[in-house]
């Protein structure tokens, strides 16, 4: 009996995989043609939410704890869940299991804006390749990330994801980050596509663009990242952009991506549940995440009344099953949970101390020796930021702080210091338990500033060599920072560095600042006041190790800035368009009736336009603290006369650079472009290359030759709908920075050319 039964278990299974198309890579159009539409509907809407529907079961099971969002499997057609998870700094999933002795800790990288400062291409790959590892060993498909949205204003409370002001910088920066992470056989999901620039009501607010600076700063990117990488996904974002949600916009998911730019993977939204699921659906967002079972019905709805064809349903299907068809889950790969945490430390702590920026060494203040007593200040030597809140945080093992690098690195601390700030974390710790406030997902809470006793400063400057004070700052997803005591430094924190500086200095010694923020903050007014700032930013788990081997001269910092840091932060023309001062009321969002709608709140007018970060401080003169690109060395280099040829498409330079020093260093060479004048209004200089030297002992040199194409020289000209490329005399410059051109030589486009684009994503009249 026991036998017939099995025969025929056996019988039924064959019969079914028989009537029932398997999903491989071949027989894409077989199983499309085999789904019902429901299947299809299905296939669409991630399964993170979702139960068990209509006899299709969700992937929640198979999902991996801490996941941010899954897709749907239809076991009789052998399709599989696919799994995604956040990015940007490291794979974000659930650390411990309940039940489960082992850890699922992954390695908390450095964040975006720290890789965008190193500008080197071949290091942003050599991270994210060993991130890609965690994200296939521990059974994940699809890595959310880049963050790659412009910083348009340095008070967007996710700039730390993202990498620039620069379009061509964050596309490149991207484009090697989508490399590295699908060199494992992942995917990657760039985002958010587009114009997601602050956080202030991001998931209504509608972004009012310029067909030019859209295609010139926020999209120009994107473009960057989608051609040279293909990424498997796109992230669309939460806003509006011109009066469309980005999620419903075909011009942008389909016009743009995919007729121009030639994306070939999947569209994904971000994480909500919007009513418009089929105008999403038909513009080209493939996959509604992480997935509601109401996004199902409105589908099935839509194709049943016409509001969606058949067409284009099984267009998006079609590009989901294509998708799943190249994910490990799909390929039965055994992933084995224990990625190599150790050597991706290594790597973690190599890329910090690669992209650290030194912004100021007066009288070579820095390296010190690494014997001195040092004396540690700020409260962030202790609540070290490694990352930021939000989706972008990693669950890692540990985190290094300012005390336990410096101390790794040799030096001696200042007791009664480490004391007093270990003292002051643990009470504020206790009495957050007592307050019940858990610190929630968003808003991991960063101590504030303390000041020092009287007294204490006289004090440790007598019985220490140097005074290192740390100012930290915590940002994330769901609000901006503010200007006051965000951008600007507290009255606390200013006291600390005066009190501080006047006694060291008093006494002949030195004070160094290390900047552990995840913005940029106002520097101009202070850093005067001390004898050397260090700036890396949120460094990742091993980050204090590397500005500890910075401050001691084991490496030699290279990294300089990937935005501006401006005198005032009304000084960037966005500010006047940015809810710099916005409070978060419990009862916004919660109101009832109509109300008006508010300015850089429910809208955003980029009234600015092309004028973004370094674009108009250089074209307008305006006076900064410090330039985009710039950033110091323990050596020197001397840049030859530049070599500037014409080529088929374009022109190719190169430049000697050779290390002057004393030690052996590396230098970023960056190479802007001037336009002929007449024609469209352009930036005095814009980025169109870069690279970086290896490390040149002195007296070393190296050549470094760039290429730029005609369409890298073309401005949107917006009445043509078109890329344009002047003829006429075009400056090459090779510079330090934007502000310190080293060399220059010019370039003749003999012919203009034009590179027509569909007319779309215009802005509506407000
Ligand atoms: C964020 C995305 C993230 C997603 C999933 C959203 O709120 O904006 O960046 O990938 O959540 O966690």
């Amino acid at each position: 009996m026991k036998r017939i039964l099995l025969t025929l278990a056996v019988l039924g299974m064959a019969f079914s995989a028989f009537a029932q198309p398997q999903l491989n890579e071949n027989n894409i159009e077989e199983v499309l043609k085999a789904m019902t539409l429901q299947e299809k509907a299905t296939l669409l809407v991630g399964g993170a939410r979702a139960a068990m529907v209509n006899g299709v079961t969700s992937g929640v099971s198979a999902s991996v704890p801490g996941a941010a969002g899954n897709t749907r499997n239809i076991d009789r057609l052998g399709i599989p869940v696919t799994v995604l998870a956040d990015g940007p700094a490291g794979l974000r999933i659930q650390p411990t299991r309940p039940g489960d002795p082992n850890t699922y800790y992954c390695t908390g990288f450095p964040v975006g804006t720290l890789l965008a400062s190193s500008w080197d291409l071949s290091l942003v790959e050599e991270v994210t390749k060993a991130m890609g590892n965690e994200v296939l060993e521990y059974g994940v498909d699809v890595l959310l990330a880049p963050g790659m949205n412009i910083h348009r204003n340095p008070l967007c409370g996710r700039n730390f994801e993202y990498f620039s002001e620069d379009p061509l910088l964050s596309g490149k920066m991207a484009a090697a980050y989508v490399k590295g992470i699908q060199s494992n056989g992942v995917g990657t999901s760039i985002k958010h596509y587009a114009a997601n620039n602050q956080e202030t009501n991001r998931n209504e607010d509608d972004a009012i663009i310029s067909q030019r600076a859209l295609r010139e700063i926020y999209l120009k990117n994107f473009e960057i990242a989608v051609k040279e990488a293909q990424p498997w996904t796109v992230m669309s974002s939460y806003n509006k952009l011109n009066g469309d949600y980005t999620q419903q916009s075909e011009g942008l998911l389909t016009t743009v991506l995919r007729d121009e730019w030639g994306f070939k993977g999947i569209v994904m939204t971000d994480w909500g549940n919007k009513a418009g699921t089929v105008k999403s659906a038909k513009a080209g967002n493939d996959l509604m995440e992480p997935g509601n079972q109401n996004e199902i019905d409105r589908i099935v709805a839509g194709v049943q009344d016409g509001t969606i064809s058949q067409e284009e349903l099984d267009r998006n299907v079609r590009n989901m099953l294509t998708y799943i068809v190249r994910t490990p889950r799909f390929k039965g790969y055994k992933f084995s949970n224990k990625p190599d945490l150790k050597a991706h430390a290594q790597v973690a702590r190599k890329a910090a101390g690669e992209a650290i920026v030194l912004l100021r060494n007066e009288n070579a203040a820095l390296p010190l020796k690494g014997s001195e007593k040092v004396a540690l200040y700020g409260v962030s030597s202790i609540d070290f930021v490694a990352g930021g809140t939000g989706s972008g945080d990693v669950n890692k093992a540990y985190v290094v702080n300012m005390v336990d690098g410096m101390q790794n690195a040799g030096f001696t601390l200042d007791k009664s210091l480490v004391d007093f700030y270990t003292a002051y974390k643990a009470y504020d710790a206790a009495q957050t338990a007592v307050a019940g406030s858990a610190m929630s997902w968003f808003s991991r809470r960063k101590l504030s500033e303390v000041a020092i006793p009287e007294n204490g400063i006289n004090n440790q400057a007598r019985a220490n060599d140097v005074a290192v004070v740390v100012l930290g700052r915590n940002a994330g997803e769901g609000a901006d920072r503010k200007m006051m005591d965000d951008f600007e430094l507290t009255s606390v924190e200013r006291e600390l560095l005066q009190r501080v500086s006047s006694t060291y200095h008093a006494l002949g010694k030195k004070v160094i600042v290390v900047l552990n923020v995840g913005g940029v903050i106002e520097t101009n007014s202070w850093k005067n006041l001390v004898d050397a700032i260090v700036l890396p930013w949120s460094p990742g788990q091993e980050g204090a190790n590397a500005v500890a081997d910075v401050l001691t001269g084991k490496v030699n910092p290279s990294g300089k800035l990937p935005m501006t840091f401006p005198v005032n932060f009304m000084d960037h023309p966005s500010s006047a368009n940015f809810p710099y001062n916005y409070q978060q009321t419990a009862t916004r969002g919660f109101s009832w009736g109509p109300r008006q709608p508010q300015k850089d709140v429910d809208y955003t007018n980029y009234e600015e336009g092309i004028w973004v970060g370094y674009r108009h401080f250089v074209t307008r003169d305006v006076a900064v603290s410090y330039p985009f690109g710039f950033g110091l060395s323990y050596t020197s280099f001397s840049y030859s006369k530049p070599v500037v040829k014409a080529v088929a498409d374009g022109f190719q330079a190169s430049v000697t650079v050779t290390n002057t020093g004393s030690v052996a260093g590396k230098e970023v060479v960056e190479l802007y472009v001037s336009a002929p004048a007449g024609g469209l209004d352009k930036p005095a200089r814009e980025l169109k290359a870069f690279g970086k030297t290896k490390e040149l002992k002195p007296g070393e040199s190296q050549t470094l030759t760039l290429n730029v194409s005609a369409y890298e020289l073309a401005s949107f000209n917006e009445a043509a709908s078109a890329w344009e490329a002047a003829a006429g005399s075009y400056k090459v410059q090779f510079g330090a920075s934007v502000d310190d051109i080293r060399a220059t030589a010019p370039f003749t486009l003999k012919k203009a050319q034009s590179w027509p684009v569909h007319n779309v994503l215009a802005p509506q009249a407000k």
